[in-house]
């Protein structure tokens, strides 16, 4: 997704949605259906993380998604085979690649793109000639932000969980200056910055304050307050309070529709 100066869009990420219903092996609760609710309420994206062990979004609910839902699909992956020619055959508008270990809950750190500079260029190179805009999702650190601006994809995604689980104020606003220092020497780099992991409705307007930032992809919040308050009053909130923080500071991420 790509935003006019002054703008801010929020990525919903509906993969919980799917986690709910693999508990129980149901057809409920659909994503594709929080999705289409997401929309309505002022998403400006979809973002879906396909797993390698399929642990919620399923080959079935990505294939859906295009034909029910009108906004940028964000296709979350790892970078193995398999899901590079799925992306290849389904062309989503966007593939975010990410770090998997099987063993975690949640995506816990951001690629090692420096170390990994050759066979990521391999990677990202047919993506990006098939037409997929490509994020790479990194630690807020400047040697992995030269690595990604090395490769040529356009966009970046800082990861925001060191700032999300900073244990007390101090260490939320070195975090915070981690995130915009790194958003900073990113649009320098000409790359667009996106941001995402852990971001809530308590500590989502310091980072949607940052200007250098074009769209937050949150999910885990998003999901968790739609189980009292409905999907759409709890996309439309977040997005509320994006917009909020960034019109305080008057707009400008440096990026262009
Ligand atoms: N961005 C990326 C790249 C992620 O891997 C995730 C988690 O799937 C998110 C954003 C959203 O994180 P959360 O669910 O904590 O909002």
């Amino acid at each position: 997704m790509m935003g006019t100066d002054a703008e801010i869009l929020l990525g919903v990420n509906v993969d919980h949605v799917a986690t709910l219903r693999q508990a129980r092996g149901t057809e409920y609760p659909d994503p594709v259906l929080a999705a289409k609710i997401a929309q309505q309420a002022g998403a400006d994206g979809i973002t879906v993380h396909l797993r390698e062990d399929r642990r919620h979004i399923q080959d079935s609910d990505v294939l859906r998604l295009p034909g029910k839902v009108d906004l940028p699909l964000n296709l979350e992956m790892a970078a193995t085979a398999e899901l590079h020619a799925m992306a290849l055959r389904l062309r989503p508008y966007e593939c975010c690649l990410v770090p998997e270990r099987r063993a975690e809950l949640t995506t816990e750190g951001g690629l090692d793109v420096a170390a990994n500079i050759e066979p990521l260029d391999d990677y990202c190179a047919a993506l990006l000639e098939a037409g997929i805009r490509v994020s790479l999702f990194i630690d807020p650190d400047p040697v992995q932000i030269e690595a990604v601006a090395a490769i040529g994809v356009p966009i970046v995604e800082l990861h925001t969980g060191r700032y999300a689980d900073a244990v007390n104020p101090e260490q939320r606003v070195l975090e915070l200056r981690r995130i915009e220092d790194a958003a900073t020497r990113s649009i320098r780099a000409g790359l667009q910055v996106n941001a995402g992991h852990g971001l809530n409705y308590d500590n989502v307007q310091s980072v949607a304050g940052l200007t250098d930032l074009t769209c937050l992809n949150i999910g885990h919040a998003i999901i968790a307050r739609a189980v009292f308050d409905g999907m759409a009053v709890a996309v439309s909130e977040m997005k509320r309070l994006m917009v909020k923080a960034r019109q305080a500071k008057g707009g400008g991420n440096g990026c262009s529709r």
